[in-house]
């Protein structure tokens, strides 16, 4: 993504009319999640402070934690270690959009289940750059291969992962793949063998991004922008964050207030 990510980390980055990081966070919000770890690179934590803050605005918990190293995703879980204490988690990469008029009820669903691991799978052209889940007639995941040369389907596992409290010792017992990371595809693969990987496939009805690089992000603004014009918002932390409960109407007010020169700010003071 460079040159653009040299001055700011790409979930930074606008996605249209809103910073990349605002879509996974609202999938959070939309699966109940109010405590949110945000894992950085080095020296990025004031830039990411300065858009997400504490989260109280928000009626959340928002705290950070630097990644030293990029060691691969699954790396995250050993990160949120003393963060998760004793609980579950769910693990969302700063760079994947979701979309669907009934993804709270899915994600609600997923986060529900505290008996393994719950991931999903999307129908894409191409999926040879992602982790690949293949599944038996009766709808059953029975592989999950990460970036292979000869797909055993086309759906892939997106960037958003649900775990029992399990997953940490799973993380810490990986080695690291040939390119040197520590694969979230195998943690999904401990659970797939052990019998407790529940892969939700998610149909056509869903919008799943992947703003991974310069097209893609650009496809991703022009969705965001087609689905905001028939009038209601992608990504919307403060709507999403009210519908939940966790602020008042007139704490949404004045978010809207603070942003009423712009459309986004007239959205939020229109609900
Ligand atoms: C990562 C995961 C891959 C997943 C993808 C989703 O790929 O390793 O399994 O399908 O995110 O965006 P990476 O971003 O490391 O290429």
């Amino acid at each position: 993504m460079y040159p653009m990510t040299r001055p700011v980390c790409k979930p930074l980055l606008p996605v249209y009319d809103k910073p990349l990081i605002y879509y996974p966070l609202s999938v959070l919000i939309q699966a109940g999640i109010r405590e949110v770890l945000v894992i950085v690179p080095p020296g990025e934590e004031g830039a990411f402070f300065a858009s997400l803050g504490d989260g109280s605005q928000w009626g959340m918990e928002i705290s950070y934690a630097v990644q030293p190293v990029a060691k691969g995703i699954a790396d995250a879980l050993l990160i949120g270690c003393d963060f998760l204490g004793e609980d579950d988690v769910c693990l969302a990469l700063g760079d994947n959009i979701f979309w669907a008029a009934d993804l709270e009820d899915t994600l609600k669903g997923a986060a529900a289940n505290h008996q393994g691991a719950t991931v999903f799978g999307c129908r894409v052209d191409d999926p040879r750059p992602f982790g690949v889940v293949e599944f038996d007639q009766f709808g059953k995941a029975v592989s999950i291969e990460e970036k292979p040369a000869h797909p055993r389907s086309n759906y892939i596992v997106p960037g958003l992962y649900f775990y029992n409290h399990q997953a940490l010792e799973v993380a810490a017992n990986l080695t690291p793949s040939a390119r040197g990371e520590l694969e979230i595809t195998d943690v999904n693969l401990d659970f797939l063998r052990r019998g407790q990987l529940q892969v939700i496939p998610l149909e056509d009805n869903y919008i799943w991004l992947d703003a991974g690089s310069p097209d893609s992000m650009l496809d991703a603004a022009n969705t965001v922008r087609d689905l905001q014009q028939k009038g209601r918002y992608m990504g919307c932390v403060e709507e999403l964050a009210w519908r939940e409960g966790w602020i008042t109407p007139s704490q949404l007010r004045r978010l809207g207030e603070e942003l009423d020169m712009t459309a986004y700010g007239q959205y939020l003071l229109g609900l």
